[in-house]
C-alpha cells in the first residue's frame, strides 16, 4: 500500500528554522514589535548606587516635576506580595523597603509618556541611605560570615579519608571560574496591556511564561487566571529569561493596573547587564588522590559559588555543579560541597549548562594536575578514569551510568582529529619555537539530562485539526532560538504524515497550555514533542475508529501516508478525510501530556536517579599563544556530538557549533570584573568581549555520532542538545594550559584561572618562567 511518496518536513530530517528567513530579514516579530495601543505609557527603572545599604528615603520631587512623567511606582505601590522569588523564599523583593543589596539594584519606576522621559527622570531621583559593609566575592562573604543563600547539598559515595592516606599521590589546590552575562540579542522587555477586571495580559521574553503569569498574580494580589502570559519567540534566553523576567512583568502590571493603560519596559543593555542575573562564578578547593598510573582513588571537592543577594536559582544550579563534579570519570571514593555564597552583587541565575560547566571545568583540572604529576598525555588520564559500563559506573549522587558511549566517541575523535600525530608535533614544534606556543587538548563531556527539580519534569501540548485539515500547534514550551518549534512541529507532521508546511506553530501562551515548566535544562524537545505527539495521537485514535467504523473496515487497514489517508482500499487525501470526519462530529482538538518516566531523586539523602540519561560529547582543539602578549588564537577544533537519533541534524549541529563558541567566549574572552564599590564595570560591549566571527577556529569540523540512539524512550530516541555541547569549549582551556606548561617544559600544572584572559595566559607564562 505504502509507496515511495513522502512528506515533506518530517522528524529526522534537515528543516531548517521555521522563522530562519523571518530572522534574516527582520520580519521576526519580538515583543518590541507588537503595535501599542493608544496611550501606551513607558516604564524605567531606577537603580542603586551603592553595594549595600539601609534604605532611608527616596526624594522625587524632581522625577515627578519632570514634563510627562505620569508617576513612579515603588514598594508601596505592590497591591499583593512583594515578592519575585522564583523559589517562593520571599528573599527578592520587586522593590526594597528598607534594605539596598547590591549596586545596581532596582529601587523604583518612572513612568512617563515616552521611554526617553522615563529614562532621564529616573536619574533625578535622591535616594538617602546609610552605608553598610559590603562583601562581593564567596570568598569574602565567607570570612564575612555571610550565610549561605539557600541550603546547600552534600554528595557523598565510598569512604574518602582511608583512600586518601593509602593512595600514593595527592595533590590539593584552589580554582577561580568566571561567570558569563548572557549577551542574548534581545535583552529583557515586558508589555502590560490592562483589561477588565482584574485581568491583564502581559506580552514579554521569557523562557517561563507559567511562572512569570503566577508571579504577576502573586504581585497584584489577585488569582492566576486573572493573568495571560505571551510569547511569541525571545531573541535568545540561554538561561538569562528563565526567572530574571519576573521583574519586568510585575513593574509592567503593576503599572497597567495602576495607570490603566498599556504599558511597556524595556531596559538599554547597560542596565540589562547590571540589573539581571548571570552565569555564577565559583571559587572550587580540590583534593584528589590517585595511583602512580594516574587512577583516581579519592575526591574532595567543595564549590563555592557567587550567589548574589537572593537565591534565585542558586540552589539547583549550585546543586548542578555537583552532580557534574565527576563529568565523565569514577571516583570511587568521593565528597562533595556545595557553598551558595549570599554577597552583595546581583543575584546570579540559570545559563546554558546551570552550574553543570563549572562542575565539569573542575574534574578537567584535576584530570590535568594528575597528567602533569605523572608525566602522563591528559588523554590517557582521562581514559583510565572513564566510568565503565559494567562496573566503576555509580556518580557521587549514586545514579547509575547505563549509557555511556565515550569509549566510542572519544576513539573516533582521536582518530579522526589525528590527536596523537599532533599532540608530539606540538611538542617537537614548542622546542624550537622560542615565542609562539602551541597547545592541543581533548576533552569529553558527560551531561545528565532532566530538571533536578523532578516535578518540572512536565509539559502539556494543544493541538487543533482544523475542518479544512489545516492544523494548529500549541505547546508549553517557548522559542528562543534553538529551533524547538521546528522540532515539535516535525514530530507532529510526522506522526500525522502530512507536509511540515500545513502545521501552524503559534505562541507559547498561558491561556493555551497552563502550569508548565522553563523551557530549560535543554529538555523543551524532550518534554513538549512527547506532549504535542500525545495530543496528536489521541486525534488519531478518534480518526481511526471514525474511518474504521464507516467505511467498515478493520483499524488496522486504516493508515496515515502522504498527505493521504489510507482506508481499506480507499485513498483520500488528509483534508477532504478530515472534512468528512468534521461533518460526522469527530472532535478534532485534543491536550496533550507528559511526564518523564523513572526520575527520582532525594535530595536530603544525596541519592536517587535525577537524570534520564546522560548526553555525551567530545572535542579537540589547538591554539597558539604569543609568550611575549599573552593573545591567542584557536587553530583547529574538532567537535563530535551525541543528539541520539537527531530529529533534525542541521539544528543540532547549529546547538553545537554555537554551544561551543558560547563556552569558549565563557572560558577565553568574557570576563565580568567588579570594583571595590561593588560596581560591574564590564557593563556593555564595549568592555565584555564576546567571541567575535573572527574568534572561531581556523579549521572548524563539526560531527554529530550519527550511529547514537537513544537507549530510552524518549522522542524519536533523540537527545537533548542546548546545553551540553556548551562544555566542549573546556577543550579549548587546556589546549592554552597545554600552551602555557611549554614553557617549563610541562613540569608543572600551570593552574590557569578562568578566564584565560589573553592577560591571565601572560601571567600564568610569567609565572611558569621564574620557576625555571
Ligand atoms: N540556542 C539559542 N539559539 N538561543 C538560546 O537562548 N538557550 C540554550 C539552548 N540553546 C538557547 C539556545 C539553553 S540555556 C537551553 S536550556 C536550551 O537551548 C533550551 O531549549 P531546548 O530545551 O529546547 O533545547
Ligand atoms: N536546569 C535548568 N533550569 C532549571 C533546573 C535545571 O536543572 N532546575 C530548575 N530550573
Ligand atoms: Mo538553560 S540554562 O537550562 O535555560
Amino acid at each position: 500500500m505504502k509507496d515511495n511518496v513522502s512528506i515533506i518536513g518530517s522528524a529526522h530530517t534537515n528543516v531548517k528554522h521555521d522563522s530562519a528567513i523571518k530572522h534574516v530579514t527582520g520580519r521576526a516579530d519580538y515583543t518590541d514589535d507588537i503595535a501599542q495601543p493608544e496611550g501606551t505609557l513607558h516604564a524605567y527603572l531606577g537603580v542603586s548606587d551603592v553595594a549595600h545599604a539601609k534604605l532611608l528615603d527616596i526624594d522625587f520631587s524632581d522625577v515627578l516635576a519632570t514634563p510627562g512623567v505620569v508617576g513612579v511606582l515603588t514598594a508601596d505601590d505592590v497591591p499583593g506580595v512583594n515578592d519575585i522569588s522564583p523559589t517562593h523564599l520571599n528573599d527578592e523583593p520587586v522593590f526594597p523597603t528598607d534594605a539596598i543589596q547590591f549596586h545596581g539594584q532596582p529601587l523604583f519606576a518612572v513612568v512617563a509618556e515616552t521611554r526617553d522621559i522615563a529614562r532621564r527622570a529616573a536619574e533625578l531621583a535622591k535616594i538617602e541611605y546609610e552605608t553598610l559593609p559590603h562583601a562581593l566575592d564567596p570568598i569574602a562573604a565567607q570570612e564575612a560570615g555571610y550565610p549561605h543563600v539557600t541550603a546547600p547539598l552534600k554528595l557523598e559515595r565510598g569512604d574518602v579519608a582511608p583512600a586518601q592516606e593509602t593512595a600514593p599521590n595527592r595533590i590539593k589546590g584552589r580554582m577561580s571560574v568566571g561567570g558569563q552575562d548572557h549577551m542574548y540579542l534581545e535583552g529583557h522587555i515586558a508589555f502590560a496591556i490592562p483589561g477588565e477586571d482584574d485581568d491583564v495580559v502581559v506580552h514579554c521574553s521569557t523562557q517561563h511564561p507559567s511562572e512569570a503569569q503566577h508571579m504577576v498574580a502573586h504581585v497584584l494580589g489577585v488569582p492566576s487566571n486573572a493573568v495571560v502570559v505571551n510569547v511569541r519567540r525571545m531573541g535568545g534566553g540561554f538561561g538569562g529569561k528563565e526567572s530574571q523576567m519576573n521583574l519586568f512583568c510585575a513593574v509592567a502590571a503593576m503599572a497597567a493596573k495602576k495607570w490603566n493603560r498599556a504599558v511597556k519596559i524595556r531596559p538599554d543593555r547597560d542596565q540589562d547587564m547590571t540589573a539581571t542575573g548571570k552565569r555564577h562564578d565559583f571559587v572550587i578547593d580540590y583534593d584528589v588522590a590517585f595511583d602512580d598510573d594516574g587512577r583516581i582513588q579519592a575526591v574532595e571537592g567543595s564549590f563555592a559559588a557567587r550567589c548574589g543577594f537572593s537565591a534565585d536559582l542558586s540552589g539547583p544550579v549550585t546543586d548542578r555543579a555537583l552532580f557534574h563534579a565527576d563529568n565523565a570519570y569514577f571516583y570511587p571514593n568521593v565528597r562533595l560541597n556545595s557553598r551558595p555564597m549570599k554577597t552583595n552583587t546581583v543575584s546570579n541565575t540559570a545559563f546554558r549548562g546551570f552550574g553543570g560547566p563549572q562542575g565539569v571545568i573542575a574534574a578537567e583540572r584535576m584530570i590535568e594536575e594528575i597528567a602533569y604529576a605523572t608525566g602522563q598525555d591528559p588523554l590517557d588520564v582521562r581514559k583510565v578514569n572513564f566510568y565503565g559500563t559494567e562496573d566503576r559506573n555509580i556518580t557521587p549522587y549514586h545514579q547509575e551510568v547505563e549509557d555511556s558511549i565515550l569509549d566510542r566517541l572519544i576513539g573516533e575523535l582521536e582518530e579522526t582529529s589525528e590527536y596523537r600525530k599532533r599532540r608530539q608535533d606540538i611538542i617537537e614544534f614548542n622546542k624550537t619555537s622560542p615565542i609562539l606556543k602551541k597547545g592541543i587538548a581533548l576533552t569529553p563531556v558527560k551531561f545528565g539530562i532532566s530538571f533536578t527539580a523532578t516535578w518540572y519534569n512536565q509539559a502539556g501540548a494543544l493541538v487543533h485539526v482544523y475542518n479544512d485539515g489545516s492544523i494548529h500547534l500549541n505547546h508549553g514550551g517557548t522559542e528562543m532560538g534553538q529551533g524547538l518549534n521546528t522540532k515539535v512541529a516535525q514530530v507532529v507532521a510526522e506522526a500525522f504524515q502530512v507536509d511540515f508546511s500545513r502545521i501552524k506553530i503559534t505562541k507559547t501562551t498561558t491561556e493555551k497550555v497552563p502550569n508548565t515548566s522553563a523551557t530549560a535544562a535543554s529538555s523543551g524537545t524532550d518534554l513538549n514533542g512527547m506532549a504535542a505527539l500525545n495530543a496528536v495521537e489521541q486525534i488519531k485514535a478518534r480518526l481511526v475508529k471514525f474511518a474504521a467504523e464507516t467505511w467498515n473496515v478493520a483499524p488496522e487497514e486504516v493508515a496515515f501516508h502522504a498527505n493521504q489517508v489510507h482506508i481499506g482500499q480507499e485513498v483520500l487525501p488528509f483534508d477532504t478525510f478530515i472534512k468528512q470526519a468534521y461533518l460526522a462530529r469527530v472532535q478534532l482538538s485534543a491536550a496533550g501530556f507528559y511526564k518523564t518516566p523513572k526520575i527520582h531523586w532525594d535530595r536530603a539523602k544525596g541519592q536517587g536517579r535525577p537524570f534520564y540519561y546522560y548526553s555525551y560529547g567530545a572535542s579537540c582543539s589547538e591554539v597558539t599563544i604569543d609568550t611575549l602578549t599573552g593573545e591567542y588564537r584557536i587553530e583547529r577544533t574538532d567537535l563530535l556530538h551525541d543528539v541520539g537519533r537527531s530529529l533534525n541534524p542541521v539544528l543540532d549541529k547549529g546547538q553545537v557549533e554555537g554551544a561551543f563558541i558560547q563556552g569558549m567566549g565563557w572560558l577565553t574572552t568574557e570576563e565580568l570584573w567588579w570594583d571595590d564599590a561593588g560596581r560591574l564595570r564590564t557593563h556593555a560591549p564595549s568592555t565584555y568581549k564576546i567571541p567575535l566571527a573572527s574568534d572561531r577556529p581556523r579549521i572548524f569540523n563539526v560531527n554529530l555520532a550519527d550511529w547514537s540512539e537513544n537507549r530510552e524512550l524518549t522522542i524519536k530516541r533523540s537527545k537533548a542538545v542546548g546545553e551540553p555541547p556548551f562544555m566542549l569549549g573546556i577543550s579549548v582551556f587546556e589546549a592554552l594550559s597545554m600552551a602555557v606548561a611549554s614553557v617549563a617544559e610541562y613540569r608543572e600544572c600551570p593552574r590557569l584561572d578562568a578566564p584565560a584572559t589573553p592577560e591571565r595566559v601572560l601571567m600564568a607564562v610569567s609565572r611558569l618562567q621564574e620557576t625555571l
